[in-house]
Parts: structure tokens; C-alpha cells; sequence
């Protein structure tokens, strides 16, 4: 959502869900509830990361219970959170604390099954970590249990929300650095782990679906496997904004990088987020000229920010920000880059038409 502009007490209303929601959590491991512990010493990023503080944070919404297949995982979710409806399947959390909002923080494997089986419980929104699955076919059944049930279906790539980012969604829209041309990514991670964080961005300020790719994976072994793996490639945009994914980037693990380029400007963060910079043209000369970022007037942790946008989303029937077609898009481009690999670099067009096709 687009930063209000005006006063401060404006801006507290405009971005409050209106009501107020019973939340839970499924999978109670380490992006469900214990990620913080391994992030102190990390200042420049607002926390909590982990679904069930933000959750605690969160205006909106209370959080009322969770499930784990593991008993020991709970009794540490009890010991932290003071959440005491905890149970060792899903569906009875859903049968017996009727959640609205339910996190699903297991691992990619069980996504599918664990999504579909809250959609089909009637749970009204379901906020999915990334990746969103391992298959094409899993994706597009996500996708269609969620319709069939009119579950809202977003994916936690919670950097969608966060709030610089959304900044500099205004500050293109408001004609910052003109006509947005390409964005670019320095990244040596792997594409379907956390590149899905970048392809996802990527899909919201593109703000058109990817038509094709060319890539090139860094490992020829990897390339003819289903594992996740590292790799660059070209994306194309339905509306003639290109991506670039660059995986010989720096390793030192602050190598994120993330450029924005437009027919006047440039807008890029550094270091994992931690720096955001706004360039622009002089009016005078023409010559690049680095402006004021403009930066957030409360700079929240993503987390929460997303975990209110879906209550939001809720209230207006519709996850914009996003929604279950961000993952699986961001799935299939890295298949597809892979694909392209396998097939001497050429282009590949999307949707491919292989749906068991399977990364991770
Ligand atoms: N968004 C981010 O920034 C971010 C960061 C880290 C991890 N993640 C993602 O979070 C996911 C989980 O990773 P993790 O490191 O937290 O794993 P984890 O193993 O620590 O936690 C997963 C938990 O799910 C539980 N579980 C498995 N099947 C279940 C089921 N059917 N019902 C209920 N619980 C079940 C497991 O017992 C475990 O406690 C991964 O997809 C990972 O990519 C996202």
C-alpha cells in the first residue's frame, strides 16, 4: 500500500486494518517463531521477523494459537508467545480456535497440502511463507483451492511491505527518476530460496506479469538436478520493463543489492536493504544528481507491516501486494531460467507448460 501523504495521526488510520482478527500459526520453527534470536546485533533492519511476534505486534489482529507436528516446538511457542491453544494438527486449530489469519511457516515441502487443507477448512486469509512450493502443479492448486474457498492467499516476501520499498514505489510513481526501464540484481544466492524474495519485488514494482526469460546457472551439475541453485538471467515484463538477475555478485553475505532504473534516475538499496539511495538528473545540466531518499516516517519491521496488509486485504477482498500469482510467478521464472539453461541459454517463454516441473 502506497504511503499515505499528510499527518501523522492520517497516516495511523489510514494503514490500521478495521478490524480485528483472530491469527494463528502453522509451524512453529524458526520463521514461525524463534529467526529473532539469531539476528541481535542486526540494527539497521527493524524486527521482528519471525510471524508470531509480528503477529503479536501487529495492530488488528491477537494471536490465538498455533500448531506443530513437534510437541517440543510448541511447549518452546508456549514458553515464549503465552499462546496456550496449541495443537499437533492444523485442522483441529482450525476446527477448534476458528482462525482468521493463519501463517503458514513450515517448510516448502508441506506447503501445498498444509495451504489447501486451511483453504478447505474455510480459513478466510492464509499468509505463506516463501518459496511458495516446490512445483509448478502445487502453485497452481494452491491458487485454485484459495479461489474456490475465497481465501485471500498471500506470500510472506514480507520486503513487498516494507516500508522503504513502498516509498520507492511512490517516489517512481511520482515521477522520481521517470519511466521505470529495468531493475537489477546483485545477488550469488540461490533463485528459488531467496532470490523469490527479489522476483517477487521485482513482479510489484514491474506491475506487469513476466512473459519470458534467458539464464545461465552457475553449475552444470546443479542445472541438469531439481535442487535449489544459483544462476543470473534476463526476465521480461509484459510491458517492456526488464529484470537482471546477477548471481556473480559479492559472497561476503552483504552483496544484496537491488537497482531500479528509470529513463531519468535511480533508485538503489544496498547491503541488504540497509542503504536506499535516489538519483535523479539535474534540471539544469542534465548530470546525475543524488537526491534525498525519502525515507519512512516510521520505519517498522516488514513483518508486521505485511501481517496488517493482509488483514487489509481482508476487509477489501483482494491481496495486492502479494498475492499467491507473486509466488508462483517467482517460482517459475527461476524453473524457467533454469529451463532456458538446459536448453543452450535461448528464451523460454512463460507459462511453461510443463506444471511437474520441480525446484528445491
Ligand atoms: N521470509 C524469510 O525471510 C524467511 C527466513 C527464513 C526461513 N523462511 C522460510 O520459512 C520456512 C520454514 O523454515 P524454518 O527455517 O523456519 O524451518 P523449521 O524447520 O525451523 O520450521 C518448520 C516447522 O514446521 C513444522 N511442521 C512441519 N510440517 C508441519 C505440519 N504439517 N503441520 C505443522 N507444522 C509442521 C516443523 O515441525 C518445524 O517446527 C521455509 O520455507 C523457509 O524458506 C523464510
Amino acid at each position: 500500500m502506497a504511503q499515505p501523504l499528510g499527518k501523522a495521526y492520517e497516516q495511523v488510520a489510514a494503514t490500521q486494518p478495521r478490524g480485528t482478527y483472530r491469527g494463528a500459526v502453522v509451524g512453529c520453527g524458526r520463521m514461525g517463531s524463534t529467526i529473532d534470536d539469531e539476528h541481535i546485533g542486526m540494527p539497521h533492519y527493524p524486527w521482528p521477523w519471525a510471524h508470531a511476534p509480528a503477529m503479536i505486534e501487529a495492530r488488528g489482529i491477537e494471536l490465538i494459537g498455533a500448531a506443530d507436528v513437534d510437541r517440543a516446538k510448541l511447549d518452546d511457542f508456549a514458553q515464549r508467545w503465552g499462546v496456550d491453544a496449541l495443537y499437533e494438527d492444523y485442522r483441529e486449530l482450525v476446527a477448534q480456535e476458528q482462525p482468521d489469519v493463519v501463517a503458514v511457516t513450515t517448510r516448502p515441502d508441506e506447503r501445498a497440502e498444509v495451504v489447501i487443507g486451511l483453504a478447505e477448512a474455510g480459513v478466510r486469509a492464509i499468509f505463506a511463507t516463501k518459496p511458495m512450493c516446490r512445483t509448478l502443479a502445487e502453485a497452481d492448486a494452491m491458487i485454485a483451492a484459495c479461489k474456490a474457498s475465497g481465501t485471500i492467499l498471500s506470500i510472506a516476501c514480507h520486503l513487498n511491505w516494507y516500508n522503504w520499498y513502498t516509498n520507492a514505489r511512490q517516489a517512481i510513481a511520482d515521477g522520481a527518476i521517470g519511466r521505470l526501464r529495468s531493475m537489477v540484481c546483485h545477488s550469488p544466492h540461490t533463485l528459488s530460496n531467496l532470490q523469490s524474495h527479489t522476483l517477487a519485488l521485482f513482479r510489484l514494482f514491474a506491475g506487469a506479469p513476466a512473459e519470458w526469460v534467458m539464464g545461465e546457472m552457475d553449475d552444470e551439475e546443479q542445472a541438469a538436478a531439481e535442487r535449489d541453485l544459483s544462476g543470473s538471467g534476463y526476465i521480461a515484463y509484459a510491458n517492456g520493463v526488464r529484470g537482471f538477475l546477477n548471481s556473480r555478485a559479492d559472497r561476503s553475505g552483504h552483496g544484496w543489492t537491488l537497482e531500479f532504473i528509470g529513463e531519468r534516475g535511480m533508485i538503489v538499496s544496498r547491503n541488504a536493504h540497509a542503504q536506499f539511495e535516489l538519483w535523479g538528473t539535474h534540471p539544469e545540466t542534465g548530470e546525475p544528481i543524488q537526491r534525498q531518499f525519502p525515507n519512512p516516517w516510521h520505519p517498522r519491521s516488514s513483518m508486521v507491516d505485511a501481517i496488517e496488509g493482509v488483514c487489509r486485504a481482508l476487509e477489501e477482498g483482494e491481496e495486492r501486494i502479494c498475492p499467491g500469482e507473486f509466488g508462483r510467478e517467482a517460482l517459475e521464472i527461476a524453473i524457467g531460467l533454469r529451463e532456458s539453461h538446459r536448453q543452450g541459454n535461448g528464451r523460454v517463454d512463460l507459462p511453461l507448460a510443463d506444471r511437474a516441473l520441480r525446484m528445491g
